[in-house]
């Protein structure tokens, strides 16, 4: 498994990925004009030609912010994940991130997991965010 950037051609696998990972999906305008934005910085992990689950953050100046880690039912749980994870990290610095931030559902048990075992630390919480019934909970990582 390999973890490279998005291109354009990788759009309808990733977008497949997008609605199967996420009840509020985002429209499929709405995932190319965040594709296009020049501060988004995107990854797939690719097996055998086959787009296995993708990730992306935001880069203003030097922070970071994680937009996005999603990874195709069946193929959960074998660390593409981490690898996805661990790409952007890495690429941030590279970019000069200081530090990168993120905000993800209080229920979302393994997403939490995966941002903790990364050394992202949980600072903050914003009530009732999602739809107006789920807590955000917000992590950051000094880089
Ligand atoms: C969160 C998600 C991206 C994890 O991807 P994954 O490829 O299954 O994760 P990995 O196999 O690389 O696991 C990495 C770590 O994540 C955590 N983790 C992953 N699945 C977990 C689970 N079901 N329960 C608890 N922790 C879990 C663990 O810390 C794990 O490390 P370990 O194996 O050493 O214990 C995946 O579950 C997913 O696509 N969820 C739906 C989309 C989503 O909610 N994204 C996050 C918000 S944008």
């Amino acid at each position: 498994m390999r973890v490279k950037s998005y291109t354009k051609n990788y759009f309808d696998a990733l977008y497949e990925i997008e609605k199967e990972a996420f009840s509020d999906f985002w429209s499929e305008k709405g995932m190319k004009e965040e594709l296009a934005l020049s501060q988004a910085h995107y990854y797939v992990a690719e097996e055998d030609g086959e787009i296995l689950g993708f990730a992306g953050y935001w880069l203003i100046i030097d922070e970071a912010e994680i937009m996005k880690v999603a990874v195709k039912k069946q193929h959960r749980g074998k660390g593409i994940g981490d690898a996805l994870l661990k790409a952007m990290i890495e690429d941030s610095v590279s970019l000069g991130a200081k530090k990168i931030l993120l905000e993800v559902r209080e229920g979302n048990t393994p997403a939490r997991k995966l941002y903790e075992k990364h050394g992202f630390i949980s600072y903050a919480t914003r009530e009732n965010y999602y739809q107006g019934k789920e807590n955000a909970v917000l992590y950051k990582k000094n880089l």
